[in-house]
């Protein structure tokens, strides 16, 4: 979605707002700008398509001001054009504003505006912010993005500046993030810590229906009836390192290759190795529930509904406890009945997912509990759920999501073991299970050390443009994230299917154009999997194995077989999606795809 970085303090705000911009290209835009005050006079400079675009159209000038907000832009009302690019300004130009969001009354509000005399130089929804403000501002600008507040409904993430009010910034935030970065030398507002890391690590989150009015080195939050809120920073452990590339030459490769470090966080403080059960304080609210609990629905879109389909096998195999997975766009419509003490579990690595939060919003009404394993502190999700577990991922820049949904499946795990030694499991399996967990993150480095082969293989394939991916019980979730990853950087289609699908139709696409990517690992389903890849094979169709070290049979059948170390088959999952993830990210960087940035996508759909 767009992004949002402001600043006043010490410093000249252009080049803060132009770095903080760049940080924040990642979420995916197509056009920026920005509003720079100086006393009584406000430059704004507006472009489509890149930073850089913005940036020549600075070009040397020197923009004048310690005060200033920038904006990039994911359209929702009117094309990506310069005019519908933010900051957008009042007929007389003394409001400037940048939003994050979709006002949803903008047609009637616009409609009553013009009547009253605004001229719209915009097809956005978001110019209206700037005329209403305009209309109640007289003299405090607080107030009068207040006011605007309760006329607009729909959600937002804004930040206004006004002549007659050097100095100042007010933001407001609906549904969208915000937060305030405090540092020595000026605040900071942003739609994410990304924008501002580099400047400081002490942040603190806007709720719904919040404004705040920040100044160089001061910030004051109300709520929408102008009571005043006191909030402290939190420190966030992101350092501005994280959110660069260090030397590999896309963000998706960095955090594949964090990902022994993901799992590691994950578990970090966590274990109680000698009784076999995990520590995870963030459940304690709800715990005395939790630990009687016969029922979750996880929801989740994307990547993070795919975790929480491997999560349904991971708490039947570990725990008495009945699991249902829904897509949260689905969910978020359907009559619900929840069993008593029924939990809901929101995956969702932004916490800002508006399917996501609309579906948990939905269970709320229906009485639900709610739980949400979250990558972003503070988030929306992680706010409005009784209690959860934190990834500690760091950020995840690359669009496509690889090192959150490993620290998914680990948090799951743990979960389903906590809950599971609280139920039948023995000691000796929660050990054994701890043990297993302990021992992935070298086992992790094990298959990135293949990355060669897999790269070789990549060259083989990609070219090819329809793959399929197929896994049975614990490999079926990593067959429709496999498939996703592909299609998503690379944009070869792809599809993810249950093995025992096959014979009901999508054999009759086989073909010797067509790779099948099987996943099969050294578990109850081995013999079956085995005959799906020899049907596979009798039509000609390339077959990519990724199989169990050891497994030589698999040799004489498969056209390539990537290898992934012995673990608990609730573990198999973590380590097998690892050469997924290479495969895609090969076959894209060999097609020249913009692999994180794909096109169309953004990282976080903040927006229905
Ligand atoms: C996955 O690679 C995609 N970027 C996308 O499917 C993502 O998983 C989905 O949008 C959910 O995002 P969330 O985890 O932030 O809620
Ligand atoms: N709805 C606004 C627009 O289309 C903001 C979209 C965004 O979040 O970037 O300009």
């Amino acid at each position: 979605m767009c992004g949002i970085i402001c600043y006043v303090g010490k410093d000249k705000a252009e080049p803060i707002l132009i770095e903080g911009l760049k940080r924040l290209e990642y979420r995916g835009y197509d056009s920026a700008g920005l509003a720079v005050q100086d006393g009584d006079q406000i430059c704004c400079h507006r472009a489509k398509g890149k930073i850089i675009e913005l940036e020549k159209k600075i070009g040397d000038m020197t923009i004048p001001g310690n005060t200033g907000i920038a904006h990039t832009r994911w359209a929702t009302h009117g094309e990506p054009t310069e005019a519908n690019a933010h900051p957008h300004s009042d007929n007389d130009g003394n409001v400037f504003v940048i939003h994050n969001g979709i006002i949803e009354n903008y047609y009637s509000l616009k409609k009553n505006l013009k009547k009253s005399g605004a001229v719209f130089k915009s097809e956005t929804d978001t110019e209206v912010l700037a005329h209403l403000i305009a209309s109640y501002f007289d003299g405090d600008l607080n107030k009068a993005v207040r006011q605007t507040m309760a006329k607009v409904e729909g959600t937002f993430g804004m930040a206004v500046i006004h002549k007659q009010v050097p100095d100042e910034i007010v933001v407001a935030r609906r549904g969208s993030p915000l937060i305030i970065g405090v540092s020595d030398g000026g605040t900071f507002a942003a739609s994410d810590v990304s924008a501002m890391v580099r400047y400081t690590n002490k942040v603190v989150h806007l709720n719904d229906n919040e404004l705040a009015t920040i100044t160089a080195d001061d910030f004051t939050i109300s709520t929408g009836q102008a009571q005043t809120v006191q909030r402290s920073a939190e420190t966030v452990e992101w350092a501005a390192e994280d959110a660069d590339l260090n030397g590999f030459p896309h963000f998706m490769l960095k955090e594949i290759y964090e990902q022994p470090d993901t799992i590691q966080n994950a578990i970090r403080g966590r274990i109680d190795r000698g009784e076999g059960v995990p520590k995870l304080g963030g459940l304690s609210p709800v715990w005395e529930q939790l630990k009687e609990c016969r029922h979750i629905v996880i929801v989740a879109c994307g990547t993070s509904y795919y975790a929480g389909c491997e999560a349904k096998y991971v708490f039947e195999k570990l725990t008495e406890i009945d699991v249902t997975v829904a897509l949260a766009s689905e969910f978020r419509y359907r009559k619900l009945n929840f069993a008593p003490n029924t939990f809901i579990i929101a995956m969702s690595q932004s916490g800002e997912t508006a399917d996501t939060l609309a579906a948990i919003r939905e269970a709320r009404r229906k009485g639900a509990s709610l739980l949400g394993i979250v990558n972003v502190v503070g988030s929306s999700i992680a706010r409005e759920t009784d209690a959860g577990v934190y990834n500690h991922a760091g950020p995840e820049i690359g669009v496509a999501s690889t090192k959150i949904f490993i620290s998914q499946l680990t948090v799951l795990t743990l979960m389903a073991l906590l809950l599971g030694r609280h139920q039948n499991l023995s000691l000796t399996d929660g050990v054994e299970t701890i043990r297993a967990l302990e021992a992935l993150p070298d086992q992790v480095k094990d298959i990135l050390s293949k990355a060669n082969d897999i790269q070789a293989i990549a060259e083989k394939y990609h070219k090819h443009g329809n793959w399929l991916f197929l896994g049975r019980k614990y490999g079926y979730p990593i067959a429709m994230e496999g498939a996703l990853k592909l299609k998503e950087i690379s944009y070869i289609h792809a599809e993810g299917y249950a093995a025992g699908e096959m014979k009901h139709g999508p054999i009759a696409l086989i073909n010797p154009k067509m790779p099948t990517v099987a996943i099969i690992f050294q578990d109850s389903m081995y013999e079956k999997m085995i005959s799906n890849i020899q049907e596979i094979k009798s039509r000609r169709g390339p077959i990519i194995a990724i199989a169990t070290e050891g497994d030589e049979k698999i040799r004489e059948l498969a056209d390539d077989v990537i290898y992934i170390p012995k673990t608990l088959d609730i573990l198999n999952p973590i380590l097998s999606v690892v050469p997924c993830q290479l495969l895609a990210y090969y076959c894209a960087q060999l097609l020249g795809r913009n692999i994180d940035k794909p096109r169309n996508l953004a990282k976080s759909v903040t927006v229905e």
